[in-house]
């Protein structure tokens, strides 16, 4: 309806986080804003360091010891998650917000069978028919496609494999019907085959449970068999955004192109597999006060950017149709 701006589902702004050494507080994510809409699905890639995982348990108020908010705004269904108690957290978390990690084995308990396992969300958010809940949960395993469900009920952790565990994971997380689940590299363990069914399973959700879904990965093409929009991070930074199609048919920041040239079998018949020179500054190294690829980028050197990205981090260059970027070289081109 014309006039009414409807509010995205999860709304991060301007949010910077730390790690405590001693008296210092290091920057580990710095000044990153983003939106997931309702059914829609956000990925985040970059290497490894680059702040995902932080970026990822910040929204749920999950960060590690030691880690911490040190400004930004978190905004989910309508409500500012930062200012919420633990216990306040607690009814949002598992029902309404939901997270899958990398390890599925250590995540579930290994004396507690699956059924059980499976339906304590539900009776955590107070849902306490039993006979009710393990209907339920037999038809969601059903509907994502879980051949068997009676019979993996009753089974333990240990005599599943980890594709399977991990779909037990998933469906664990998804049981309460949540309207965004947030998925930290769900597939990184595991092998290509299981990868590309959890992936199918994740897409499933996304269509028959109408759930949003922010997916981690440092792997661009398994973003881009995933997701709608990709946001690329770098050494804390938010360097790119945009839809997946268009990231992927123009990349506009160096670092983008980097880690697109490193996926295999694209565009690349008998080339050898490029990699980015360096690697990602540690938070002891400190990130640079410019663009934090500058050091690594080799446009700026090429066009002897190092002093002009080098000091400061370049403002945002809208290229149209959500495509954003950080990068002196779309300012230079766009006119801004
Ligand atoms: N609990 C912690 N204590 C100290 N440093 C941490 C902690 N958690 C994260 N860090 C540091 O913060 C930075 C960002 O970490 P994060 O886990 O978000 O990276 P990531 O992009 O998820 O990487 P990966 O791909 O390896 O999972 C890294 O330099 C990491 O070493
Ligand atoms: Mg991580």
């Amino acid at each position: 309806m014309k006039g009414i701006s409807k509010e995205p589902l999860l709304e991060v702004k301007n949010l910077s986080l730390g790690i405590k050494k001693g008296r210092n507080i290091l920057s580990a994510v710095d000044n990153i804003s983003f939106t997931v809409e309702t059914r829609e699905i956000v990925g985040i890639v970059g290497e490894s360091g680059c702040g995902k995982s932080l970026t990822a348990l910040s929204i749920p108020m999950l960060l590690p010891q030691g880690a911490e908010r040190i400004g930004g705004s978190i905004r989910f269904n309508g409500l500012e998650l930062s200012g919420l108690s633990p216990k306040e957290i607690q009814h949002i978390r598992g029902k309404d917000l939901s997270m899958v990690f990398q390890e599925p084995q250590s995540s579930l308990n290994p004396l507690i069978k699956i059924g059980a396992q499976i339906a304590e969300p539900l009776e955590l958010h107070g849902e306490n028919d039993r006979a009710l809940n393990r209907k339920r949960v037999i038809d969601l395993m059903d509907s994502l496609g879980l051949s068997d469900p009676e019979k993996l009920l009753a089974v333990y952790p240990h005599q599943l494999s980890g594709g399977m565990c991990q779909r037990v994971m998933i469906a664990l997380a998804v049981v309460c019907k949540p309207k965004l689940l947030i998925a930290d590299e769900p597939t990184t363990a595991l092998d290509v085959t299981i990868q590309a069914q959890i992936l199918e399973l994740l897409k499933k959700i996304n269509t028959t449970l109408g759930a949003s879904i922010l997916f981690i990965s440092h792997d661009l093409s398994v973003i881009s068999r995933l997701c709608d929009r990709v946001l690329v991070m770098y050494a804390g930074k938010l360097v790119e955004t945009g839809m997946v199609k268009d990231v992927f048919t123009h990349p506009a920041h160096e670092y983008t192109r980097g880690l697109l040239g490193s996926i295999p079998g694209r565009d690349r018949k008998g080339k050898p597999l490029a990699s980015i020179p360096g690697k990602v500054p540690s938070l002891e190294e400190g990130r640079p006060a410019g663009c934090p690829f500058n050091p690594r980028c080799g446009k700026a050197q090429e066009y002897c950017l190092t002093e002009q990205c080098g000091s400061s981090f370049p403002v945002e260059t809208d290229l149209g149709g959500g495509h954003k970027v950080h990068c002196v070289l779309a300012e230079n081109s766009h006119g801004n």
